[in-house]
């Protein structure tokens, strides 16, 4: 049956087991990948944009016709794009100038008005830190004073965890057969982590749930940070404490390098036919080392968050 809007397409994405890439390794145990990348707005974060700006309806805090405003490094911003476009709402979304340039141009053909913020001196394109962010952050908020909008705030409004406790975590367990037996995320919000994880350990008492980050900004760990820098667009955004991450079950904290996710999703692409982007590669790189250790013989759930289509300006397939 035809759906009377995208926003009815938004999630119940397709899940895949990553055997091959088991078997080319020696492993033992199962990797579940959820194919976050086909929703409408090829990532993950479509399900986090429907899921505030429907609860913000709901409250009564999003007028008809308001102004929503968000930060974003693309992906939040493309799934706001397409919701507020259908719904009505216009549109601003506040980037950093490090985030690839595909993202821009996509939010900008969805609708939505692109402000780019400039990084902070001796910043790297393509290499977001949470300084470049707080400096996002702060337009985002100059822009929603001067025009009256609303602040979607994906940090911490409830809508976006909520989103993947009602959807992703359920889906997963479901397309897993009930049998996942840890799940591994790389944290942006950590809305994705809180919401899933939630739900699976109320699926399943024991099952386990590691945090990833970056190596060298691995932050929320306690680790020292030593390297704010990386490549994996999103998150790892060395920031101490996450609202979502705060009642959240977490059994262990887990790290990979920038190399590591861009090796795994090169892998990934060649051996599964999965065209992710880089954190895609680094939950694939973390679940892969958690079979090689603590996790074997599991079966462990990860989301692949973007389509690699996003990188196409980056190293990440050069
Ligand atoms: C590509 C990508 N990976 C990972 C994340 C982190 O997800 P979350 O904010 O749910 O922690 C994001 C968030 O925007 C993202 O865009």
């Amino acid at each position: 049956m035809a759906a009377g809007s995208l926003l009815e397409v938004i999630g119940r994405t397709p899940s895949v087991w990553l055997d091959r890439m088991i078997a080319a390794r020696g492993l033992e145990g199962r990797i579940l990948a959820k194919l976050d990348y086909l929703n409408p707005g090829f990532s993950k974060k479509d399900r986090a944009a429907k899921g505030i700006i429907e609860m913000a309806e709901a409250s009564g805090d999003l007028r008809p016709g308001q102004t929503v405003v968000e930060l974003t490094s693309g992906n939040m911003g493309t799934g706001l794009a397409i919701v507020c476009g259908i719904k009505g709402y216009p549109f601003v979304a506040v980037m950093s100038r490090g985030n690839s340039v595909e993202r821009a141009r996509m939010m900008e053909a969805l609708g939505a008005e692109v402000v780019l913020v400039d990084q902070l001196p001796g910043s790297v394109p393509g290499q977001v830190s949470g300084g470049d962010l707080a400096q996002v952050d702060k337009v985002a908020m100059e822009i929603v004073a001067e025009r009256g909008a609303y602040r979607a705030d994906q940090f911490h409004h409830a809508g976006n965890a909520r989103a993947h406790l009602e959807t992703t975590g359920p889906e997963m367990w479901r397309d897993s057969d009930e049998e996942l037996t840890a799940f591994v995320d790389f944290a942006g919000s950590g809305g994705t982590y809180g919401g899933t994880m939630t739900a699976l350990k109320e699926f399943k008492r024991d099952i386990r749930g590691y945090v990833l980050e970056p190596i060298g900004a691995a932050a929320l760990s306690g680790a020292e940070v030593t390297q704010p820098e990386h490549p994996m667009q999103g998150g790892g955004y060395a920031m101490a404490e996450l609202d979502f991450l705060r009642n959240a079950p977490v059994d262990g904290y887990i790290t990979v390098t920038g190399e590591q996710a861009r090796a795994t999703a090169r892998a990934m692409a060649k051996e599964e036919g999965i065209f992710g982007g880089f954190s895609a590669g680094a939950n694939v790189a973390a679940a892969l080392d958690l079979l090689a250790g603590p996790e074997k013989g599991g079966v462990v759930g990860v989301v692949i968050c973007d389509s690699g289509l996003k990188y196409l300006s980056t190293d990440l397939w050069a």
